[in-house]
């Protein structure tokens, strides 16, 4: 090679990689990594208990510690409920020499460990320890909190002093506070609120009367086009940099507690362990509904690691009380088919034994706990019947047959919901008394009472014989990239009002942003999977311009998928080109693809492949009026 042509290369080198530093971060290259949450104790959801559906702030450590004996000496511990979580109440105040936080002895007596203003919550979680089980505190991501926000002249326990005595949240704080949760205190687990940046706006009336300092709100629960998201995120990935340089041990849980807003859908699960889907769950059975379906649509969004989280269970109350076992079941069930946290918000001092039975259920924990980590995917979805199905890790599903209505429904179970062969027999154990039925083949009609819902572990032949679809194996897809870039409303979950208003509030709902993310077995707007008239009952939804991470973890020997622009496009002029890369590296791409197209099949070797990417690229980069792309049957493959 010539001086001159050598001089020109190196040039183009130098200019090529100039382009690529000023050019904005491609989110669509692979990366060749899992990019979700892996860090944490949080490989299968939390479970355990929590004051506040018990107690709200009206908790005492006596109230805490004897549910926590109840937990061991029921054997519920050695279920696996093993944090014993403290919500909003605990604080007196935040100390005005240095900002240290003090506990509210009054309530909390063993934190008086020194003067009035040296407390330490220490002999409290040594206790909890010593029980064999786990300690969790409560926080919030603002400079005040819920109680302080939304609680009334009768409220207990709010915090005291001056106004900057009383600024209770991490705002500000947060190496300090985690450093004295974790550190010193030896909490395992924080759930951190978010109502100190919604509810302290210069113009809201406890901030105009002087009780508390204004602080611009981040979030509107109900605008998300008001709402800060890349400065939420923020705050929450401080608080996850905090517990990860305090906890060398990697022996904590974050929950992050958003309720929907802020669009945690797309980005909780890359910040923290555990994220709320929805507002406050009350003890009412619409309002679970509204809770459940907040997360029913979600599950490409949680692993092991990141779950989502409905909130936690009401068992024991209102709806879901002894005189209710029906609806208790139902909750409790539904609940381990989302691979929800199962934290128990009860007085457990004086429990009846239906509901201890209910939340002791060792099979339904199992599902919940199953280590392959696949919330569950709806299988059907039409009138009041939803059909729910978990792909298990011993290749058995977990089935869920739910009545939502007022009267008794017949109802057809089919192997193809399962994913299994029709002409095989498929047996079924029932969940809640281990009994099993008589096997099937095909289908089987079922009998549900009102409000009911049949809980079965199946096992039959599975239809794809040779590999897994990726809609069953939800857990190892992380939409790392699902290409909405207008967070929208869910339209498809009810319309409840926040539980802390009323007729006489403004009635508007609060915005669960995740229509359009990334489906399992339907279209990113659950509709029928369709490419040129072609429909799919299996396969991953998603707009273009997105980037799915598989873990296939090297277990895998070929990737195939039916890949297409969808029949529900928006878009239907764009031209999308579907990559499969291995490891970082290139397997296999589409021609460009345009809607009213046939599918393509790709096929890929992915022999010894950690992480699968699956990149749909649209002509602009970016969705403006999205396009829906389809992988239609795309599996994984063993041969
Ligand atoms: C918020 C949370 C609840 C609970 C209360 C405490 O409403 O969503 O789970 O922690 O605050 O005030």
């Amino acid at each position: 090679m010539g001086f001159g042509k050598g001089l020109a290369t190196g040039l183009a080198i130098v200019w090529l990689f100039a382009g690529v530093a000023n050019a904005a971060p491609d989110r669509l290259a692979p990366t060749g990594h899992w990019t979700a949450v892996a860090t944490g104790q949080a490989s299968t959801p939390p479970m355990g208990w929590n004051s506040w559906n018990a107690f709200h702030t009206d908790v005492t450590e006596q109230k805490v510690l004897d549910s926590a004996k109840a937990i061991v000496d029921s054997g519920l511990a050695a279920k696996g409920y093993r944090y014993i979580n403290l919500d909003d109440g605990w604080w007196l105040k935040r100390r005005a020499s240095d900002g240290r936080m003090i506990v509210r002895t009054a309530i909390f007596p063993s934190a008086a460990v020194g003067g009035a203003e040296e407390t330490s919550f220490r002999p409290f979680t040594d206790r909890i320890h010593a029980m064999g089980l786990k300690a969790g505190i409560y926080s919030d991501i603002g400079a005040n909190n819920c109680s302080q926000a939304f609680g009334g002249p009768d409220t207990p326990n709010l915090p005291e002093g001056t106004v900057a005595e009383r600024e209770v949240g991490l705002y500000g704080h947060i190496d300090q506070d985690i450093k004295l949760y974790f550190g010193d205190w030896a909490f395992d687990y924080i759930k951190v609120d978010a109502c100190g940046i919604r509810a302290f706006g210069a113009d809201s009336a406890k901030v105009k009367s002087g009780l508390y300092r204004a602080l611009d709100p981040l979030i509107d629960t109900k605008e998300i086009r008001r709402t800060d998201i890349p400065a939420v995120r923020a705050l929450y990935q401080q608080v996850a940099d905090a517990l990860h340089h305090t906890n060398p041990d990697n022996d904590y849980i974050f929950s992050i507690c958003a309720w929907g807003s802020a669009d945690v859908r797309a980005w909780a699960k890359d910040v923290g362990n555990v994220s709320r889907t929805s507002d406050d769950i009350t003890p009412s059975w619409t309002r679970m509904l509204a809770n459940f379906d907040s997360a029913v649509g979600r599950s490409l969004y949680a692993h092991p690691g990141s779950w989502n989280d409905p909130d936690m269970l009401f068992i024991g109350h209102g709806d879901f009380d002894e005189h209710h076992l029906t609806e208790a079941r139902s909750h409790f069930a539904l609940w381990s088919m989302l691979s929800a946290p199962l934290l128990i918000g009860y007085d457990l001092r004086q429990a009846p034994q239906p509901l201890m039975d209910i939340l002791g259920n060792s099979d339904i924990i199992a599902v919940d706990q199953d280590a392959a980590g696949n919330q569950a995917v709806l299988a059907y979805d039409t009138d009041d019947i939803q059909i729910l199905v978990k792909t298990l890790a011993n290749g058995h599903k977990a089935v869920a047959i739910f009545n939502r209505g007022l009267a008794p429904a017949e109802v057809t179970l089919t192997a193809h919901h399962l994913k299994f062969d029709g002409n095989t027999p498929v047996t079924l154990k029932d969940l809640w008394d281990g009994h099993a039925l008589p096997a099937f083949s095909g289908e089987t009609r079922m009998h549900l009472e009102p409000r009911q819902t049949l809980i079965f572990d199946a096992a039959g032949t599975r239809s794809l014989s040779d590999g897994l679809y990726l809609s069953e194996m939800t857990g190892r897809v992380n939409p790392a990239v699902d290409g909405v870039v207008t967070p929208q409303p869910d339209p498809t979950i009810h319309r409840m009002i926040t539980p802390w208003g009323g007729t006489t509030d403004t009635g508007e709902p609060p915005a669960y942003t995740g229509w359009g993310g990334a489906q399992a077995d339907a279209t990113p707007y659950r509709q029928m999977l369709r490419i040129y008239g072609t429909a799919y009952e299996t396969g991953l939804g998603v707009l273009s311009n997105s980037r799915l991470e598989v873990k296939a973890d090297g277990q895998f020997r070929r990737f195939v998928a039916e890949v297409g622009v969808d029949d529900s496009t928006f878009d239907a002029d764009d031209d999308v080109t579907f990559s499969v890369y291995g490891d970082g590296k290139l397997l296999t791409t589409s021609k460009a693809m345009r809607f009213g197209q046939p599918a393509q099949t790709l096929t890929a070797d992915v022999t010894g492949v950690r992480i699968v990417e699956l990149v749909a690229r649209g002509k602009a980069g970016k969705n403006k009026t999205p396009t829906v792309v389809t992988w239609g049957n795309a599996a994984l493959l063993n041969k």
